[in-house]
């Protein structure tokens, strides 16, 4: 979603800004735009669609700013337009401000402002300039005040209008040497060089000039300048915060020689899972060792339900969650999207001995925060699945397990998932360990298949790829797609048409496959794709049976099958064998083919696979 970075410091600054715009690019934007300072006057630019439009504008102004802030924006209010592009500018002129999160009061404070302040865009931001300038235009008229007071003053009265989430940064014309930010429920985070001082609400922005960070907290302003930065706390309190030092990983906003990061991310997950069944289980006793994890075997006794809140993605792993809880662990589990959750009333229904499991890629899904806020003011254990470090939920969890998995650039989710199901079948046999529900003999053949499961993934990866990009071609121009699965390996089809919908803009619907008699069959007819994840299963012959029921009204039947399966070319026009293993961990291996499937389909269809249109990594808006 929205971008931030401000730059102040020995080099140019708007080769800087856009430097760091580029790098934020995979979180998904509409616009973008830039303000530097021009012959002592604050200058906006900013260009709808992709940052090349910004950079090609930029180059031919020769500007010479040393002190400058810029911004993605993700359209929330009003249209992607240059008008409604950040970064957005006062009345007089005198304040910019590029912000993240949503003011949702907006409206309301319009009406406070005298009718003089005439507001150019549609978007909720645009009222922080105006307030900002509105108090700061009062403030100075006050002689007793420092110069630097009436900076944090006017943020801090501005602030305390403010209804909603925000990371803002902002610059004064009367200063060309600071920098000003302050921050509530959206990441902000200030980078500390040398001779130069970075601020951004991503670290990925800043990373190649420095690893030096500091992770802002609610209420803290910071000010920075060339060589100085300063933190006060939402009381005023100037404070000292713990400087982080990032791993430095080159590889992770490079493509390696493929195509897209999402073909990469695709490469990258049998690594992925073998790390983390390596870092976690002992192989001198196949025992689990969930270090992060403080809940005693009585803790564990006493569960009494598994809650499991997420969106998107992550909600389908934490329906293949359910399924794992339930079959090895053999506790009740529930999974909610959680922008339902947080407005549902749950106060009867919850109590201390609920384990929840709130699971995001980001760490930052507004919804995924605000229902694990709701829930964890009824005490229930917790737990937070999570890859992003530091990032919000993880400060917000008792316990949190990072799935490691490095930085997922492409817009769709695909490491990131099997990495979560990876930690979820992990957390799964751990808590039916402890309840003493598996046995040796059942305990030690799981580990024995998971082990091999990493080597699995490669061959799939390997057998799989000349037979999606062949279904690729066949299919990329049909106008919908129907994935089937059942038990485990329904979020499994979800997942897939989600994949296929985000990326080539095909409408794509997932379905348990024995509901499809209830109602979606009436659409199959010969211009309509079937996919069915029929692997080797105890429902085996009723998806089967599924297959037939499509195929008898004249659908495409498209199966993924396990190797070995002779007979299911009679009942299907396209095949596509994956290795056979234990039905539980099949959807780690199910969902490769149909990542590829989404892959190839979007690459015929020309369309932006790593950004796709309209769509954010990190969703920080309710
Ligand atoms: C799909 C995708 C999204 C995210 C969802 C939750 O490919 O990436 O559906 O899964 O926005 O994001 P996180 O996991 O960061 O909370």
């Amino acid at each position: 979603m929205c971008g931030i970075i401000g730059y102040v410091g020995k080099r140019i600054a708007d080769r800087v800004l856009i430097d760091g715009l580029k790098k934020l690019e995979y979180r998904g934007y509409d616009s973008a735009g830039i303000s530097v300072f021009r012959d002592n006057k604050i200058e906006l630019f900013r260009k709808v669609g992709k940052i090349i439009n910004l950079e090609t504008e930029l180059a031919e102004k020769g500007l010479n700013s040393r002190i400058g802030i810029g911004h993605t924006r993700w359209a929330t209010h009003g249209k992607p337009t240059e008008k409604n592009a950040h970064p957005h500018i006062s009345h007089s002129k005198k304040i910019v401000v590029v912000h993240n999160g949503i003011i949702e009061n907006y409206q309301q404070l319009k009406k406070k402002l005298p009718a003089s302040y005439k507001f150019i865009s549609e978007t909720d931001t645009e009222i922080i300039a105006h307030l900002l300038e509105y108090y700061y235009i009062k403030l100075k008229k006050d002689k007793n005040i420092s110069t630097q007071n009436k900076y944090l003053l006017a943020m801090q009265k501005t602030i305390s209008q403010l209804k909603g989430s925000f990371a803002i940064v902002i610059m004064f014309s009367d200063n060309q040497k600071e920098i000003f930010a302050v921050k509530k429920d959206s990441p902000l985070l200030l980078g500390i060089g040398i001779n130069e001082m970075f601020i951004t609400s991503d670290i990925t922005a800043i990373l190649s000039y420095t690893n030096r960070s500091i992770n802002l907290e609610d209420g803290d302003f910071i000010v920075i300048s060339k060589n100085k930065y300063k933190i006060f706390d939402k009381d005023g309190k100037e404070t000292n915060r713990k400087i982080n030092i990032a791993q430095i990983d080159t590889n992770v906003t490079e493509k390696s020689g493929y195509k897209h990061f999402m073909l990469k991310e695709i490469h990258e997950q049998p690594q992925i899972i073998e790390d983390i069944i390596l870092t976690k289980i002992n192989r001198e006793n196949n025992e689990i060792n969930f270090r992060d994890l403080n809940l005693s075997k009585k803790d564990i006794n006493n569960i009494s339900r598994v809650i499991i809140l997420a969106c998107g993605t992550s909600y389908h792993a934490g329906l293949i969650g359910k399924f794992l809880i339930e079959d090895l662990a053999q506790i009740p589990c529930e999974v909610d999207v959680a922008s339902e959750f947080r407005y549902r009333s749950h106060n009867r229904v919850i109590d201390k001995d609920c384990f929840v499991i709130a699971i995001s890629q980001s760490g930052e899904t507004a919804d995924t925060i605000a229902s694990f806020n709701e829930i964890k003011k009824l005490k229930p254990k917790n737990l937070m699945i999570c890859n992003v470090i530091n990032s919000t939920l993880t400060k917000k969890a008792d316990n949190v397990i990072y799935t490691r998995c490095g930085t997922e650039i492409g817009v769709a989710s695909t490491k990131a998932f099997t990495s979560q199901l990876c930690i979820l079948f992990l957390v799964s046999l751990f808590l039916g360990r402890q309840r003493n529900i598996l046995n040796d003999k059942r305990y030690n053949e799981i580990i024995c298949e998971l082990l091999k499961i990493p080597q699995k993934m490669k061959n799939t990866i390997d057998s799989i790829t000349p037979v999606m990009e062949y279904w690729g071609k066949h299919f990329y121009q049909k106008n919908s797609f129907l994935y089937l699965g059942r038990n485990i390996n329904y979020p499994i089809a979800l997942e897939g048409a989600l994949k296929l919908k985000e990326i080539s803009y095909i409408h794509a619907e997932g379905y348990p496959a024995g509901e499809m008699k209830h109602g979606p069959i009436a659409l199959i007819d010969e211009n309509m794709p079937v996919l069915t994840i029929a692997t080797e299963s105890n429902v085996y012959e009723k998806v089967a049976s599924n297959v037939e029921e499509a195929r008898a009204r004249n659908g495409k039947m498209l199966v993924i099958a396990t190797e070995g399966n002779k007979i299911i070319k009679n009942i299907a026009d396209f095949v596509c064998f994956v290795p056979k293993t234990l039905d539980i961990l099949s959807p780690i291996i199910n969902i490769i083919p149909l990542q590829f499937l989404a892959y190839f389909i979007a690459e015929m269809r020309g369309c932006d696979i790593d950004q796709p249109r309209n769509l954010a990594k990190s969703v920080t808006v309710e």
